[in-house]
């Protein structure tokens, strides 16, 4: 066996959670081609090139066109038992699945059908002892705070326990300043019971990141690594100890950083913020887990016990149920 085999095999084994992933991400080509041919849709560019991107926003765009393919509940259980083998591959022994109604246009009208789907996947997923999954509904950045309140009644009427969290991604840049429009109904979403989580600091900068704290309650911030252009939102990150959920590849993959050696999770590190690892999109960014782990230690020279302490917040920072954080970390105290 290679080093580089017998350190993935080791970094396979750290007990973590995977808690900045989109379902919309984690497509395989194979699927992709599987839906395309089924919904009657040519492919919009040569295979070899699908998942080639510019920036988020051709990205996003990319988005809509795929999870536009998936129009049947059978397919939509598929994507979720996949989603858990994928986890399993990884060493991840649970996920919070980021998805955002707004890719799929095919459910607009039937998000409660579609969740019923999700959850029929993971649930026979955990049957076969694949992880576990959270589901965090996404509101777009664009849309409008009467949507956001929308999606909000609806989670608070469906009360699935398979929905934990109430999420914002997208383009910040394409949006300007929206966190006053959100922040109504980020409140009541915690007031229902409702995790917060807050795509901030990667198109948007530092003051995305104040503003997903100041006006929107992020628990946890998803990316946040813009923060590390201003050293007093960095202090108030660390003094607050609000963890950062960090995707060094589909940073660069998607062009907020050149190179790896220039991504700033380890200065947010060093300054002393919570920082875990996650896949972003893993599929189309053609990353793994293991690999972003692999790639930040690697690039940064980082320790096992770096690498615990990392796989630790992901724990901690998750919304898992109180008995799977604890086995989780027990796993982890023996790693
Ligand atoms: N949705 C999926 N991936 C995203 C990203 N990197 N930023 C914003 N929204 C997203
Ligand atoms: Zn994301």
């Amino acid at each position: 066996m290679t080093q580089a085999s017998a350190d993935r095999q080791r970094l396979r084994a750290l007990p973590k959670a995977e808690i900045h992933v989109h379902l919309e991400g984690c497509f395989s080509r194979e699927q992709i081609a599987g839906l395309a041919q089924a919904a009657g849709e040519p492919l919009p560019r040569p295979p070899e090139d699908l998942f080639t991107f510019k920036n988020l926003v051709e990205f996003l765009g990319f988005l809509d066109w795929s999870c536009g393919l998936v129009h049947t509940e059978a397919q939509v259980e598929a994507m979720a038992y996949s989603f858990c083998c994928r986890l399993s591959d990884n060493g991840a022994g649970y996920a919070d699945a980021i998805i955002n109604p707004t890719h799929w246009p095919a459910w607009r009208h039937r998000l409660p059908e579609m969740i019923a789907a999700l959850d029929r996947g993971f649930t026979a997923a955990e049957r076969d002892d694949l992880p576990p999954v959270g589901l965090c509904l996404s509101l777009l950045r664009q849309q409008s705070a009467d949507e956001a309140a929308e999606l909000l009644d609806m989670m608070i009427a469906l009360r699935s326990p398979r929905v934990v969290a109430l999420s914002i991604d997208g383009n910040e840049a394409a949006a300007g300043r929206t966190g006053p429009r959100f922040a109504d109904t980020f409140r009541r979403a915690g007031a229902a019971g409702f995790r917060r989580t807050v795509h901030a600091g990667e198109s948007s900068g530092p003051d995305g990141v104040r503003d997903a704290i100041h006006l929107l309650g992020a628990e946890r911030i998803d990316h946040g690594v813009r923060a590390a252009e201003d050293r007093a939102l960095m202090d108030e990150i660390r003094d607050l100890g609000i963890p950062l959920d960090i995707t060094p590849t589909s940073n660069v993959r998607l062009g907020i950083y050149p190179r790896y050696e220039e991504h700033p999770i380890e200065r947010l590190r060093q300054h002393g913020i919570p920082v875990s690892v996650g896949t972003d999109d893993p599929e189309l960014l053609e990353t793994t887990l293991v690999e972003e782990y692999a790639r930040v230690a690697g690039t940064f020279g980082w320790n096992d016990d770096v690498l615990r302490t990392v796989a630790k917040t992901s724990i901690e920072a998750s919304f898992a149920s109180p008995e799977v954080k604890r086995d989780l970390l027990e796993a982890l105290s023996a790693w």
